[in-house]
C-alpha cells in the first residue's frame, strides 16, 4: 500500500480523552482503553468508525458500558470497525491482550531486561490497542498500570503522577495524567525493577520539576552525565527560545533495547541505554558529545514535536528537522561553534548526501511512503535542520526568532504542516518564501559551479554561477532554487575586502542569494585581486565546484576568517589529491602527492592559534566513503583504499619529528573532563596516533598508547590503530584479548569491540565478523548488537565487505533476513547499506545487485525491508 499526501483528509471522529488500565503480565498483558469518541461536525450520523489495530488479539468491546452484538463490529487483528456509532458522543470500550516477551520488534509493548517499556512512534500504538493511530488525533490519557510489585516496583507513564497503592496478591498499582492533549505516538509506560537518579530544576517561572533518570540498579552514577545534560537543555531552551517546561516531572528510562537513539514521549522519554550511560572508563568523547545532544534533542521536543505535533507522518521534517537545527545550536553553545559546524557537515555528506543521490533519494517532506519508518532518514532529519538554518540565513537571527516565537504562539496545541511552519515566517518577514519551499519539496543536492576573473584595470571581480539539480527517483524536472550563499572575498591580509556596488545577485550581510539558473555577479570597487571564500560555514547543502587554483585553496586553508571555510579549503586539497592518486592506482602507477600537502598539515598541527579539536578534524583525512562520493562512479574501493593509505604514510614521514613532539606534548595529566577542551586534545593527539601508528614501529607506539590510556577515548583508539593497522601482530592480538576480557560483561563496551573488528580493512574481516556473530556477547535479537557488528561491516567497511569477490554481499543478504525475522524495522535500515551500489565498478555491482536480488526472492518479506530493496533496485 502506497500512503499519498494528496490523500490526506481529517478523520470523521475524533478521541478527545482515553483512560487505559494496563494489567501487566509476561505473556499476556490486558489493555482496557475507555475512548470518548465524538463525531466530526458535518460528518453524516451512523458513518463507520475505523480503528487501527496491528497483530490484536481483541477480549471484549463496549459503548456506553454495554457489550457491542456481534453485528455492530468486525474485527481483524488490523482494524476495529464500529459498523454504525450510535451517537455524536459516546464512549468506547476496548480490550485487548497483547504478548510483551514475543514482541521482537520492539514496536508497541515489549519487554527490554525484564523491563516493561513501549516505542510508539509511528505506528506501535495500534499494537497495544485499537485507535485512530495517526498524529492528527490529539487525546488526554489518564493512564492505570497494575503490576505485581516484586516484578515491577517503578510504574512510569506520561505526565503527572495522581495516585498509587498496595493490591491484594502482592500487586500494586499506579495513575497518571497528561492534561496536555497529545498524540498516540507519544504515549509511553516503563514497568520493572530500576534504579533512579533524582534531580531537580526550576523553570524561570519559578516551577519546580522533579527529574529522574532510571537505570540498570548499580548504574545511577552513570547517568550523572546525561543529568547535567538535561539541566543545561532546560536553561538553554528557556534563554534561547522562551520556551519552558510544562509538567511537574520529567522522566527518561534507559532501556537496552531500542530499535533507535531515543524517544521525546510526553514527560516520559524513552532512551537507547547507550545513549544515556557513560563515564571516562566506559564511554568515549564522541559518546559524551551524543549523549548531550540527544538528551537536549528529546527535550527539545517537548515543544518541537509535543506541544506543537504533525498532521500527517509526511510533515515529520516539521519536528525532526527543527528540532535537530535546534539540539545543533545546543551543542554549538556548550562546545565550539567551528568544530561543531564541521563536525554536522561532515555528517552530513556522509550520510545525507549518498541518500540524496541514489535510489533512496526523497524530499524533506516526502509525498509518498509505503513504511514511515523507512522516512526516518537522514534526508528528514540532517537535511531538515539545513533548511531551518537557511531560513535563520536568509531572515537573520531576530527575524528568525520572532517567526520561532510566532510559529509556538500561533500553532500551540495544533497537528501543523511544512506550510504552516513556513507561513509564519513569511508573516514575520514580509518575504515570499514559495520558491525557498522547494528545499523541503524537492529530492536531491543542487549543484552549483561558479569561475571567477578578476578585471585589474576596471577593479571588477566577476562569478559565473551556474545551479542545476540532478534528476531524482520519480522527479526527473527540477525547478529552480534558491540558494544562500554566505561568501567572503579575502584579501592578502586574510581580512575581507569591501567592495562597492554589486550585479547581478541580491547580495546582502555576506549572503549572495541564488535564484536563477545562470548568474553573472559582478562586484565593483576591488583595488586588489580578492581570493573567494564561498559557502562559507555551508550556509546551503549543496555540491560545489569552484574553479580555484591550488595556490588560493592554500591561502585559504591557512587565512580565511570563516573556519569552517579554512578547514573546507584543506579538505579539499586533500580530496583532489585523493582522487589523483585513486586514478594512478587505477592505471597501477603508485600515487605521489606533492609535499606542499605534507608541510601545510603540519603547519596546522602545529599552530597553536588553532583549537586543538578543529586541527584534528583538519588532519582527519577524507574517508573512503567521502572520496567514493566525489569520485561518483567506477569505485574500485581497494583502490581508494591504497591511495589513502599513501597520503596517510606521506604527511606521517613528511611531520614525523613534529608529530611525536606534539603527541608528547599533548599527554596531559589532568583530571579527565568530556567537555569541549579535554575532548579537542584528545582527538588531537589521537589523530597523530593514527599517523605515526603507521611510521616504522608503529605497532609498538600504538600498543603503549592502548596500555596506558587511562580512559576509554584513548584506549578506543589504541586499539583501532592496532587491529586496523597491524592486524595479527602479537600487538593487536594482546590488545583484542585483553579489551575483551576486561569488559566481557559490559555489553555497551563490547559494541566497540565489535565495532573495531568490524571495521578493520581489508578481506579478512568478513571471516572475522562471521566468527564474531557466534561470540557469546552478540545476539542478533539486540539492535546495539546488531548495528555495532553487522551495521559496521555493511556501512563503514569500505574494503571488506565490497570484497571482489561479493562474499561480502551474500553475508550481507543472509545476515538482513537473520534479523528481519525477529525485527523488520532493523533489518530494514541496515538494508540502507547498499544505497549507493550503484555507484561500484561493474563486477562488485553485479554481485550487489544478485545479493539485492536474492532478498526480495524470499516469501513473506515485510512491508520495511521489500520497500527499502525494491526502491534500492528499481
Ligand atoms: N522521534 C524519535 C526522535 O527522533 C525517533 C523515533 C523513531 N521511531 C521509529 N519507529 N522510526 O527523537
Ligand atoms: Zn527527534
Amino acid at each position: 500500500q502506497v500512503f499519498k499526501l494528496e490523500d490526506y483528509r481529517p478523520s470523521d471522529y475524533l478521541i478527545p480523552a482515553i483512560d487505559m488500565a494496563f494489567a501487566l503480565a509476561p505473556d499476556a498483558t490486558r489493555v482496557v482503553a475507555t475512548l470518548t469518541v465524538e463525531r466530526r461536525q458535518g460528518v453524516a450520523a451512523g458513518t463507520p468508525l475505523l480503528l487501527d489495530g496491528d497483530e490484536l488479539k481483541l477480549v471484549r468491546v463496549e459503548i456506553d458500558g454495554k457489550p457491542l452484538k456481534e453485528a455492530a463490529y468486525a474485527v481483524t487483528p488490523d482494524q476495529l470497525t464500529i459498523l454504525a456509532p450510535p451517537a455524536a458522543r459516546f464512549s468506547l470500550t476496548i480490550e485487548t491482550e497483547v504478548n510483551p516477551s514475543a514482541n521482537s520488534a520492539l514496536m508497541g509493548l515489549y519487554r527490554s531486561n525484564g523491563v516493561y517499556c513501549t516505542q510508539c512512534e509511528a505506528e506501535g500504538f495500534r499494537r497495544i490497542t485499537y485507535f485512530l493511530d495517526r498524529p492528527d488525533i490529539l487525546s488526554v490519557y489518564t493512564v492505570r498500570i497494575e503490576a505485581p510489585k516484586a516484578e515491577a516496583p517503578l510504574l512510569l507513564s506520561n505526565g503527572n503522577p495522581v495516585r498509587h497503592g498496595e493490591l491484594a496478591g502482592g500487586r500494586h498499582f499506579a495513575e497518571w495524567h497528561d492534561p496536555f492533549p497529545k498524540p498516540s505516538y507519544l504515549f509511553a509506560l516503563v514497568a520493572g525493577d530500576l534504579g533512579r537518579l533524582a534531580d531537580e530544576f526550576t523553570t524561570m517561572s519559578g516551577r519546580k520539576v522533579e527529574l529522574g533518570i532510571y537505570v540498570e540498579h548499580g548504574k545511577e552514577a552513570l547517568a550523572s552525565y546525561a543529568m547535567d545534560a538535561l539541566k543545561r537543555s532546560m536553561t538553554w531552551d528557556e534563554e534561547k527560545f522562551g520556551r519552558e517546561y510544562d509538567l511537574d516531572v520529567f522522566n527518561i528510562v534507559a532501556v537496552s533495547d531500542f530499535n533507535m537513539g531515543a524517544m521525546e514521549n510526553k514527560g516520559l522519554n524513552i532512551f537507547n541505554d547507550k545513549y544515556v550511560l557513560a563515564d571516562q572508563q566506559t564511554a568515549t568523547d564522541a559518546d559524551f558529545a551524543n549523549i548531550e545532544a540527544i538528551i537536549a534533542h528529546e527535550y527539545f521536543h517537548n515543544w518541537t514535536g509535543n506541544r506543537i505535533t504533525c498532521r500527517d507522518w509526511f510533515q515529520l521534517c516539521l519536528k525532526e528537522g527543527l528540532t535537530v537545527y535546534r539540539d545543533h545550536e545546543f551543542s554549538a553553545d556548550q562546545r565550539s561553534r567551528p568544530v561543531k559546524r564541521i563536525a554536522e557537515v561532515r555528517t552530513l555528506r556522509a550520510h545525507q548526501f549518498p541518500e540524496d543521490q541514489g535510489p533512496l533519494a526523497h524530499p524533506v517532506r516526502p509525498r509518498r511512503y509505503r513504511e514511515i519508518n523507512n522516512f526516518y532518514t537522514a534526508t528528514v532529519y540532517e537535511k531538515g535542520s539545513e533548511v531551518v538554518r537557511m531560513i535563520r540565513t536568509i531572515l537573520g537571527a531576530e527575524m528568525f526568532r520572532a517567526g520561532m516565537d510566532l510559529y509556538f504562539e500561533r500553532h500551540d496545541g495544533d497537528a501543523a504542516t511544512i506550510d504552516d511552519f513556513l507561513k509564519v515566517f513569511e508573516d514575520v518577514s514580509g518575504q515570499d518564501l514559495s520558491q525557498f519551499a522547494l528545499w523541503y519539496h524537492q529530492a536531491g543536492t543542487p549543484h552549483v559551479t561558479v569561475s571567477s576573473a578578476y578585471n585589474a584595470s576596471t577593479h571588477e571581480f566577476t562569478l559565473e554561477i551556474e545551479q542545476s539539480s540532478p534528476p531524482t527517483p520519480s522527479e526527473s524536472r527540477k525547478r529552480l532554487m534558491h540558494i544562500p550563499l554566505a561568501f567572503g572575498l579575502v584579501g592578502p591580509d586574510g581580512e575581507d575586502l569591501a567592495f562597492g556596488e554589486v550585479s547581478g545577485a541580491t547580495v546582502e550581510d555576506g549572503v549572495l542569494h541564488l535564484h536563477k539558473r545562470r548568474q553573472t555577479v559582478v562586484f565593483k570597487g576591488l583595488s586588489e585581486r580578492p581570493v573567494l571564500s564561498l559557502n562559507r560555514g555551508f550556509s546551503a547543502p549543496i555540491t560545489l565546484s569552484l574553479e580555484q587554483k591550488p595556490e588560493d585553496r592554500i591561502f585559504l586553508a591557512g587565512n580565511d576568517g570563516d573556519a569552517f571555510s579554512r578547514w573546507q579549503a584543506f579538505n579539499t586539497l586533500l580530496t583532489d589529491a585523493l582522487i589523483a592518486g585513486f586514478r594512478r592506482m587505477l592505471g597501477n602507477r603508485q600515487p605521489e602527492f606533492a609535499a606542499s600537502l605534507g608541510e601545510l598539515a603540519g603547519r596546522i598541527a602545529a599552530n597553536a592559534s588553532l583549537e586543538p579539536a578543529f586541527r584534528a578534524l583538519a588532519l582527519t583525512l577524507p574517508a573512503e566513503a567521502d572520496i567514493a562520493r566525489e569520485i561518483g562512479k567506477g569505485i574500485d574501493p581497494d583502490a581508494i583504499f591504497a591511495a589513502r593509505e599513501a597520503l596517510a604514510r606521506s604527511i606521517a614521514t613528511v611531520n614525523e619529528e613534529g608529530f611525536r613532539q606534539l603527541y608528547a606534548e599533548l599527554n596531559s595529566d589532568g583530571p579527565f573532563r568530556p567537555d569541549a577542551d579535554g575532548a579537542g586534545r584528545r582527538a588531537l593527539r589521537n589523530v597523530l596516533l593514527d599517523y605515526l601508528a603507521l611510521l616504522p614501529g608503529g605497532a609498538e607506539f600504538a600498543a603503549l598508547h592502548f596500555a596506558s590510556a587511562t580512559n576509554m577515548t584513548d584506549r578506543a583508539a589504541g586499539l583501532t590503530a592496532l587491529a586496523h593497522r597491524h592486524a595479527g601482530t602479537p600487538q593487536a592480538v594482546d590488545a583484542l584479548a585483553r579489551f575483551e576480557n576486561e569488559y566481557s560483561s559490559d555489553a555497551l563496551v563490547m559494541d566497540k569491540w565489535f565495532l573495531i573488528q568490524a571495521s578493520a580493512p581489508g578481506p579478512a574481516a568478513l571471516d572475522t565478523v562471521r566468527g564474531l556473530t557466534a561470540h557469546p556477547a552478540f545476539s542478533i535479537g539486540n539492535p546495539n548488537r546488531v548495528r555495532s557488528l553487522i551495521g559496521t561491516f555493511a556501512g563503514a567497511n569500505q574494503t571488506g565487505f565490497h570484497r571482489a569477490d561479493g562474499e561480502g554481499y551474500r553475508f550481507f543478504a543472509e545476515t538482513v533476513l537473520e534479523v528481519e525475522k525477529r525485527n523488520p524495522q532493523v533489518a530494514a535500515r541496515l538494508a540502507t547499506a547498499m544505497r549507493s551500489w550503484r555507484s561500484l565498478e561493474p563486477v562488485r555491482q553485479g554481485k550487489a545487485r544478485e545479493a539485492l536480488v536474492s532478498i526480495l526472492k524470499v516469501e513473506k518479506l515485510s512491508a520495511d525491508l521489500k520497500d527499502i530493496i525494491e526502491r534500492t533496485l528499481a
